[in-house]
């Protein structure tokens, strides 16, 4: 078998799938690179000339596309033909928690993995390496080998083709996704052989340094990706649950991060405190490993991690209850502004954003909001917050009770109180002696996210309410 792939496939064209392949398109020219899904709309959208549609936002992005699309770098729906014609399948579908039946509401659903893995089984042609790109339990490894393997038992001549599996998840945070692409803090291969690892070391080898390139045994390397997820969430949970204790005390927890951040055991990274963590992983990935922790009866190392899920829900919830109170206990009819939607910044992205959780609590005390994110359009918001409404027996409808402010002026406009849940760039230049004179008094900003100097506002009619500042 030769160790030279020339045409690599990736199912899924989503946040992981596009990005990276775009990365890889772009450093390994003479490589093919084709993006399958099984939604058209998407490869629609990647392949739409006006590059301000592409279905993800991510900076940098776009100049990726502009250069590779068209060149080595396809977007299709044919995902017959184009796994046929790949030496390599990266498999980079989605892998949410389970809805229904056994392990609902914690296991990870392997539908879209199971389905990726009976295409790759049909379609394959020759030698096929296939790569776990998607954040999976350990041991899926497994079910995928199998489901490979035994599409080959069946013939009744010689096995016409033939797999190895490989784990390699990715690293890559929303919002600086082709940075940490281009510049990873490492890249993990874990694998049984060698020709299938030295396949993929030599696609990474073209720009990432081979000292940051880990091999490690296949299940070591699906661990690990779970691994990391939840100490990157018990970091946000422990510095959110300082930060409660910091408005009780007197303690500035932004100063607390930073002495203790500075610690090089400790590292500074991860310790900003905010309310709570969102994005499609952190929970699914934590809900996934306690339900693995149970599966081997390790209930005490699941009820652990389960706490860190249980911090990041009690944050939102204790954020509502302050704005309530702060807002003489009721918020009936009040008209509170949202800065921010998206679960962090320089992202569209609004799966398991905090702003879901908390702008529903807001909404089921009676409140009016008025929303503005710089990238999240109004239908998604609407869309989420319905699917949250639906879930709780006070229901009403959506829109009118929430509007879309296109600046944080209008937002401001009649508003008790601003809330900033994200944490732009653009929220940071806010003049807010300008907003304050458009709200109605008396008025509250919660800054939720660090962005405001508080000396700044010492002569200002506004009440500033900031998260983890003592004195509050
Ligand atoms: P996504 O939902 O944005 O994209 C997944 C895509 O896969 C969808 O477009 C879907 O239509 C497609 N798909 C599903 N089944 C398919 C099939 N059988 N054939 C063809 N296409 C199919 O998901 P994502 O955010 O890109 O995440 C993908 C995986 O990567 C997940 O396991 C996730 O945990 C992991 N991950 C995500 C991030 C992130 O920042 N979003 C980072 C690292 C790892
Ligand atoms: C996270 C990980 O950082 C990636 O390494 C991983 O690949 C990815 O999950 C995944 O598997 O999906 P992402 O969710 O895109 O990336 O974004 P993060 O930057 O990790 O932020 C997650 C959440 O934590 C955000 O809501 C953010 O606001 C919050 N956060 C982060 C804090 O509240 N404080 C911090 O100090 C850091």
């Amino acid at each position: 078998m030769s160790e030279e792939v020339k045409t690599i496939c990736c199912i899924g064209a989503g946040h992981v799938g596009g990005p990276t392949m775009a990365v890889i398109a772009d450093k390994c020219k003479h490589l093919k690179v084709i993006v399958v899904d099984l939604n058209k709309d998407k490869i629609d959208s990647w392949n739409n000339k006006d590059l301000t549609k592409l279905p993800v936002y991510e900076p940098g992005l776009k100049d990726l596309i502009l250069r590779c699309r068209g060149e080595n770098l396809f977007f299709s729906t044919k995902i017959q033909q184009s796994i046929a014609e790949s030496d390599m399948v990266f498999i980079c579908v989605n892998t949410p928690t389970k809805m229904s039946g056994l392990g609902a509401g914690e296991a990870s659903d392997l539908n879209y993995i199971e389905n990726s893995a009976r295409s790759i089984a049909e379609f394959a042609t020759g030698n096929t390496i296939v790569v776990e790109k998607s954040t999976i339990p350990v041991k899926t490894a497994e079910v995928i080998k199998t489901i490979l393997t035994s599409s080959q038992r069946d013939l009744e001549k010689k096995p016409t083709k033939s797999f190895t599996v490989l784990s390699s998840p990715e690293f890559l945070a929303e919002g600086t996704a082709i940075d940490d692409l281009i510049n990873p803090s490492r890249v993990l291969i874990g694998g049984e052989s060698t020709f299938a690892i030295n396949a993929l070391v030599n696609i990474y080898k073209n720009w990432v340094s081979e000292e940051k390139i880990i091999k490690t045994n296949i299940w070591s390397s699906e661990l690990s990706k779970l691994t990391a997820n939840a100490f990157l969430a018990q970091r946000v949970s422990s510095i959110n649950s300082i930060s409660a204790l910091c408005e009780k005390t007197g303690a500035d927890i932004s100063e607390v991060s930073t002495a203790v951040g500075m610690d090089y055991r400790i590292g500074r990274h991860f310790l900003k405190s905010g309310p709570g963590f969102g994005g499609s992983c952190f929970k699914k990935d934590i809900l996934n490993l306690v339900y693995i922790c149970k599966l081997y009866d390790l209930n005490e190392v699941g009820n652990y991690w389960n706490e860190v899920l249980k911090i990041n829900k009690w944050q939102q919830n204790r954020l509502t209850n302050i704005i309530v109170k702060k807002l003489f206990g009721t918020i009936t009819n009040k008209k509170i502004g949202i800065l921010g939607f998206a679960f962090k910044a320089n992202t569209n992205d609004t799966r398991e954003s905090p702003a879901i959780n908390i702008c529903s609590n807001l909404l089921l005390e009676g409140s009016k909001l008025a929303i503005y994110d710089p990238k999240v359009n109004f239908q998604d918001i609407c869309d989420v917050l319905k699917d949250a409404n639906n879930k709780v027996d006070n229901k009403f409808k959506i829109e009118e009770r929430v509007c879309m402010a296109s600046s944080s002026k209008e937002l401001a406009s009649g508003a008790d109180a601003i809330i900033i849940l994200t944490e732009w760039e653009e929220f940071k230049k806010i003049e807010w002696s300008k907003i304050s004179k458009l709200m109605r008094k008396p008025s509250w900003i919660f800054d939720c996210r660090d962005i405001i100097d508080i000396n700044n506002f010492k002569e200002s009619d506004l009440n500033i309410w900031k998260l983890g500042f003592g004195s509050n």
